[in-house]
């Protein structure tokens, strides 16, 4: 072999080694890249209630760009016209996959209590008739329990999540008693009046990240955020 060709050859052979073992850095490189660039990912709520908001946006932290209704212009009374709570957050996610056509969910509470029958279960919102406010349905609620000894009763969740025309449903569920009276001022809803198995405070007297830990909702997020989570691996 003359001088000049072995010189060719091994300038090349070098060139050839360097762009290998680039290509190789690069390889390990880029998922680290691409997963940053999908770090925030955009899901809106089907919602309004800036309680909920902030609750959900506290359980699935930073990566996700939580949206509520008013974000995307919707103003309308979505309709919740079925007698399950997985119905209605079915319900509600459709609608805003139909009309809106953005991956959402939708979430629907009801707060099942054992000496009621399950009242006011999927009527939670509505116990002390349309236009009352959560108040009149403690007082409501309050009034019927008054000397029942059992005082059982379950917060239950259900999330409906829309993804890519894809349908799933995640719920949770916290049981606890009815207290005879109202403690506490955090929260919303029925929280003054729930008071959690094991703990001797109600939901109202928790912290916003103790309530988030055992509730409901927070369990029903959870097991969202690990399926979001799941999803966004695989896609990567
Ligand atoms: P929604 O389905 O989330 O609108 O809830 C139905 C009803 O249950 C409403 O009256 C809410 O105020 C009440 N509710 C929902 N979540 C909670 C909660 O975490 N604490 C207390 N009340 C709640």
């Amino acid at each position: 072999m003359k001088t000049n060709d072995f010189e060719t050859k091994s300038t090349i052979f070098v060139r050839l080694f360097i762009l290998l073992s680039c290509r190789k850095k690069c390889r390990v490189q880029y998922p680290d890249v691409q997963k940053k660039q999908h770090m925030k990912q955009r899901i809106v709520f089907a919602t309004n209630n800036a309680h909920k908001l902030q609750e959900v946006r506290q359980i699935l932290g930073a990566e996700y760009d939580v949206v509520g209704l008013d974000q995307i212009g919707c103003n309308e009374d979505i309709p919740e016209t079925s007698d399950t709570i997985s119905g209605n957050a079915l319900q509600k996610a459709r609608y805003i996959r139909q009309h809106y056509h953005t991956d959402c969910m939708a979430d629907d509470t009801g707060l099942f209590v054992d000496a009621l029958d399950g009242e006011p279960g999927v009527y939670s919102a509505r116990y002390a008739g349309e236009g009352h406010d959560a108040a009149a349905n403690r007082c409501k609620l309050l009034r019927n329990m008054a000397g029942k000894t059992n005082r059982s009763a379950s917060f239950r969740t259900v999330i409906a999540l829309i993804q890519d025309d894809r349908e799933q449903l995640f719920e949770g569920r916290v049981d606890g008693v009815i207290t005879s009276e109202e403690h506490g001022d955090h929260g919303f809803g029925y929280d003054s009046i729930f008071q959690p198995v094991g703990y001797d405070r109600t939901f109202a007297e928790l912290t916003a990240e103790e309530k988030n830990a055992i509730s409901h909702r927070g369990l029903a997020v959870r097991q969202l955020a690990l399926h979001l989570l799941k999803n966004t691996n695989e896609r990567q």
